[in-house]
């Protein structure tokens, strides 16, 4: 978490002016006297994300925007007000079954937001779901089982499955007039998600993958494998990395001398919220993925000012989709009078739920509980993601295996 969350609160009348430019709900009037009395019944919102790693920055974006839009509320969810239970995830998968536990069990909390990496989401899915435990907002990991074989009525997703962003970027390579490309990723759910997802619309549009290089989670020791592309030579190569990681692939792929020779694409955490540490290394890199920091309209106008404001820097897709979890929230409980005992009826309220003023713009909730929306073509110029076009429109996620009878 940012160090200046204090910051968001204290600046209450700020971001309720900003609400109204974001057309955000503001619970003013609608506040469950049987909740707010002495302010005793806290909702409790425990968060699993990662605080420490390489996905640092992706668990303080998603934990920041997540307050800051609790804070446009007045500080409340529904009228009452809110407790955050923070835990490191560190990333680690074996330790993901105790702090779900603890958060689920010890902190008995309301809901549960988290995580960010697919490995430790399966493990949280398979605890909570279906209506074992509280609801659950993934608010980033892109594991395709969690809204596929592992969809459960109380797990809803604000972020992509690894197959949204992933699918569209096969489909730019081959339209760029490229015909053969390697992928390289981490060797976990993520990685080996979007590589699969990317290979599909690329060789289904007349490319051919002919190298798929997994590298141990979270090694960020590149260049054996810089190596072996170099002596390939394909026409281009297909990446996932994210937060710190990122920045030292892009950067040793450049020093490496491959950027002008063969070019880097890839799902947009490639270069989302790193490319100013990316520098010179990232200028060019085409990406998809359902943000762009230029989106032209109201509500990320309103939601950047807002954001930079409160925290001193500007947004990324992390923040957006921590932003979008507690609007799901809000909505939801707003809908029940604040009650939080009230499952199916809050259950019911977040499967229907629709953003029509999201910053990365319009989206809603699928049958099997992830966004149906939009993905980008984005280019790094000047060290910010410009954005080309729409990659694919009102994307929906196959979803393959999710029976939510
Ligand atoms: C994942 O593990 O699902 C993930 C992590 C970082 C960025 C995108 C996806």
């Amino acid at each position: 978490m940012s160090k200046n969350n204090s910051k968001v609160i204290s600046r209450r009348g700020f971001l309720q002016g900003s609400a109204m430019a974001i057309g955000a709900t503001t619970v003013g009037g609608l506040m469950p006297t049987s909740f707010a009395i002495g302010g005793t019944s806290k909702v409790r919102v425990g968060i699993l994300l990662p605080y420490s790693g390489t996905y640092a920055m992706l668990g303080n974006s998603i934990t920041d925007a997540f307050k800051l839009r609790v804070g446009i509320a007045g500080g409340m969810i529904a009228g009452r007000e809110v407790e955050y239970i923070p835990i490191d995830s560190e990333m680690s998968v074996p330790k993901a079954p105790q702090n779900t536990k603890k958060l689920v069990d010890k902190e008995k909390v309301d809901f549960l937001v988290g995580p960010v990496h697919s490995g430790i989401a399966a493990v949280m899915a398979k605890l909570v779901g279906p209506r074992e435990g509280p609801i659950m907002i993934v608010p980033n990991a892109g594991s395709n089982a969690v809204t596929g074989p592992l969809c459960a009525d109380n797990i809803f997703r604000t972020s992509f499955s690894n197959w949204q962003p992933a699918f569209p970027g096969g489909k730019v390579m081959a339209d760029d007039g490229h015909k053969t490309a390697i992928t390289i990723s981490w060797k976990y759910g993520a990685g080996i998600q979007m590589m699969a997802a990317g290979k599909s619309s690329f060789e289904q549009n007349g490319g051919k993958v002919i190298k798929d290089i997994q590298v141990p989670f979270p090694d960020v020791e590149f260049q054996a494998n810089l190596s072996e592309i170099a002596a390939a030579k394909p026409d281009a190569v297909f990446a996932f990395f994210s937060g710190g990681g990122a920045v030292k692939f892009v950067k040793d792929y450049a020093a490496a001398g491959l950027k002008d020779k063969i070019p880097l694409y890839g799902p947009g955490f490639l270069t989302e919220g790193v490319s100013k540490a990316q520098g010179a290394a990232a200028e060019g890199i085409k990406t998809t993925l359902h943000y762009s920091g230029d989106l032209d309209n109201p509500a990320n106008h309103a939601f950047r000012k807002a954001y930079n404001e409160a925290y001193g820097k500007m947004p990324n897709v992390f923040s957006v989709q921590g932003y979008d979890a507690a609007e799901l929230i809000i909505k939801a409980l707003t809908q029940v009078g604040g009650d939080t005992g009230a499952t199916g009826d809050l259950i019911k309220a977040m499967s229907g739920a629709e953003f029509p003023d999201s910053p990365r713009g319009p989206w809603r909730m699928s049958a099997a509980h992830n966004p149906i929306q939009d993905i980008y073509l984005r280019e790094v110029h000047d060290g910010k993601q410009k954005l080309l076009g729409v990659a694919a429109k009102d994307l929906e996620d196959p979803a393959e295996g999710c029976n939510m009878a």
